[in-house]
């Protein structure tokens, strides 16, 4: 499948998804070599970021969608449709989202009909959004993790498909919880991505 993979930040994610073994999953590989069953055909960002860089550096085409605002003004539907043509243009027929800091609305859905996956530092339903590791931090809670899940036009509440705990440890502020989360995510995206594509998943 040729996979599109959105991202905002700082694009560590989207290192795994390029540096992952995927024959992992079947136990031939040691989760560190090159991507075996992904192809990685496109990375898009909705701003200058170090994805961005990541992408360019890796030799995988690179596309910037720039929000033209960040206001209470940004035409969401506009930029939706935006993003599902860029894709569809590139013949993605799957895509991971990797921490892409716009909320696309029903617009992408509709126009973008293949699968999306996303990650979400968190044990979903728990703390949905975009600040999940300080609202678990604030809660109290015990234990978090991550999720890796069906996008929907429903922000972080698409049928799971893989799921991990993290424990939250004394003294923990939000950047080393999140490092934590993100260390699992980084084996568990590109994993789930790969038993997806390969139909074993729902
Ligand atoms: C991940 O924790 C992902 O679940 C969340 O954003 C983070 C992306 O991390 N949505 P990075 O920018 O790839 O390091």
């Amino acid at each position: 499948m040729r996979l599109g993979v959105l991202a905002s930040g700082t694009g560590t994610i989207l290192e795994a998804l390029l540096a992952a073994d995927l024959d992992a999953g079947r136990g031939a590989g040691s989760g560190a070599g090159p991507a075996a069953d992904l192809d990685v055909a496109l990375v898009l960002v909705d701003r200058p970021c170090r994805a961005l860089d990541v992408a360019e550096a890796a030799g995988v085409t690179a596309v910037l969608v720039p929000r033209a605002s960040f206001g209470a003004d940004f035409d969401r539907v506009a930029y939706s449709k935006d993003v599902a043509t860029v894709l569809l243009d590139h013949d993605v027929d799957l895509v991971a989202i990797a921490g892409f800091g716009t909320v696309l609305d029903a617009t992408f859905f509709d126009h973008f009909r293949s699968p999306v996956l996303n990650t979400h530092p968190s044990l979903l339903p728990a703390f949905k959004g975009w600040h999940a590791v300080d609202e678990a931090l604030a809660a109290g809670v015990k234990l978090t993790g991550c999720t890796v899940h069906i996008a929907t036009a429903d922000v972080d509440a698409g049928p799971i498909l893989a799921q991990e705990a993290v424990p939250v440890l004394s003294g923990d502020d939000a950047a080393a919880l999140h490092e934590r989360i993100k260390t699992v995510e980084r084996r568990l995206y590109p994993e789930t991505i790969a038993r997806f594509a390969r139909g074993e998943l729902p």
